[in-house]
């Protein structure tokens, strides 16, 4: 007699992304916290550096082409110009540009995306705790503001065109191991600058 195959529960990309990556999120999100970004100006140009070294690395996948394929409307995303232009309302130094991370392949880049665009969720609670001193979307505070579109909306939207993706378990475990490497480029992001 056959066995009967059992149905494999698939979850989609951005659900597997999150699962993958959670612990390393929690991680980050405690080492922000504790470094107390917003405790004075100064502290919050500290964490702008670590915003430049993690937005300047990953600002030249936003271009490549074989991405903007797979996720239309990449290009238009980065933040890596307003980081820059926070740095410079502050009347801070803007650093040379960081040389640009290499994902192994696209599925690598793409949880190395995921993980840059997912922090705009959490944008939202930085972005409130920056205007207690004095920042704003026109003033310091620039790369933190929601997307026109709103956050939850872009979001939604970005996590439709990830689950779109026909991809088979390999690319999705090489997206989930580009989100973890996203996030310990942060960490050391973090370690460095404050
Ligand atoms: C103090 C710092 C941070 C706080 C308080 C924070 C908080 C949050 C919150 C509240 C969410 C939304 C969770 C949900 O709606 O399900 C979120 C999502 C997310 N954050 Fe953070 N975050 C922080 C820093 C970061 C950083 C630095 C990164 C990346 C470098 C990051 C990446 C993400 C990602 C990828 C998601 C999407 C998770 C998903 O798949 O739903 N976060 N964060």
């Amino acid at each position: 007699m056959n066995a009967i195959a059992q149905p494999t529960v698939e979850l989609p990309l951005s659900k597997r992304l999150k699962a993958g990556s959670s612990s390393d999120h929690d991680s980050v999100d405690n080492l922000v916290m504790a470094a107390r970004p917003f405790a004075s100006l100064q502290r919050y140009g500290c964490f702008l550096r670590v915003q430049h070294a993690f937005h300047g690395a990953i600002d030249a996948l936003y271009q490549q082409t074989p991405l903007n394929l797979l996720l239309p409307g990449l290009r238009d995303l980065p933040r890596y110009q307003a980081v820059c232009a926070d740095l410079a309302d502050l009347g801070l130094e803007v650093p040379a540009k960081p040389a640009p991370v290499e994902p192994a392949d696209a599925w690598h880049a793409i949880g190395w995306l995921y993980c840059s665009e997912g922090s705009n969720l959490g944008a939202a609670f930085l972005f409130k705790q920056s205007q207690l001193i004095g920042l704003s979307e026109t003033h310091g505070a620039r790369h933190l503001a929601a997307h026109p579109d709103g956050r939850a909306l872009h979001w939604r939207q970005f996590v439709a065109l990830l689950d779109g993706l026909d991809i088979d378990d390999k690319q999705n475990q090489a997206a989930i191991q580009g989100a973890r490497d996203a996030f310990d480029f942060y960490r050391q992001a973090l370690a460095q600058n404050f």
